[in-house]
């Protein structure tokens, strides 16, 4: 079986200026299988969420090679990008990223917009993930109606509602307390349960323990995969 991700010495330099540039991955490779759930670990800078921004094709590698499901990402215009990113990859950000003026369900259905006309049976489906995550009674809720935990899970439903192989999650409960994070990560282990490959970011320890396999980064460069 052929890997869900797979990068082969992956650099990325962002230019600060017209002589200036900064090497932030130095040479990384990395192979993960469909189903696995990962904790990437690493201190403030090392470069984890440049490395998330990759894997989700958000960005594109400066050189190297990254296969996301056997496509090869380098090359892509932006709007290939945008479709692999669809079809495959739910993401999950520390601050929510929920838009304020869009009810809860609004919310959850935004990743459908772009595909089709809002059909019953999508709708249908946006309602049956937040009752999975206890939040069917707030659908027609604005999100500042909600607490950090509530709206990272309706963060989650809204990751979830195109069915994606894989869910990228940067620091997912960075903003929440211990309780709450720990309500997070069930659900993330559920949906690894369910089949979703899980990488995660963190840069706690007792996070990453809800995951089967720690890559350590460090400066650019994975040092404990
Ligand atoms: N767009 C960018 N332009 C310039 N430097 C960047 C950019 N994005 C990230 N960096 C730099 O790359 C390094 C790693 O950043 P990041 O991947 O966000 O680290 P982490 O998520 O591990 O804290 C930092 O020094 C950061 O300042
Ligand atoms: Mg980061």
């Amino acid at each position: 079986m052929s890997a869900l991700c797979l990068m082969e010495n992956v650099k990325k330099t962002f230019s600060l200026g017209a002589d200036l540039s900064v090497e932030v991955l130095k040479g990384v490779n990395l192979s993960v299988e469909e189903g696995e759930f990962i904790a990437i670990m690493g201190t403030s800078g090392s470069g984890k969420s440049t490395l998330m921004n990759l894997i989700g094709c958000l960005d594109v590698p400066t050189s190297g090679r990254y296969l996301l499901a056997d496509r090869e990402v380098l090359g892509l215009s932006d709007d290939e990008l945008s479709e692999l990113r669809n079809a495959h990859i739910g993401f999950v950000f520390q601050s929510f990223y929920l838009l304020p003026y869009a009810t809860v369900l609004e919310n959850v259905l935004l990743p459908t917009l772009y595909r089709e006309k809002a059909a019953s049976h999508v709708e249908r489906r946006a309602v049956e993930l937040l009752a999975l995550v206890g939040l069917e009674k707030r659908m027609h809720f604005r999100p500042n109606r909600l607490s950090g935990g509530e709206q990272q899970r309706v963060a989650l439903c809204r990751a979830l509602m195109n069915d994606p192989e894989m869910i990228l999650a940067d620091e997912p409960t960075g903003q929440l307390d211990s309780k709450t994070a720990g309500e997070i990560m069930a659900l993330l282990s559920e949906m690894n349960k369910r089949g979703k490959t899980v990488i995660l970011v963190t840069h706690d320890a007792a996070i990453a323990a809800n995951a089967r396999r720690v890559i350590r980064i460090s400066d650019g460069v994975i040092i404990d995969a």
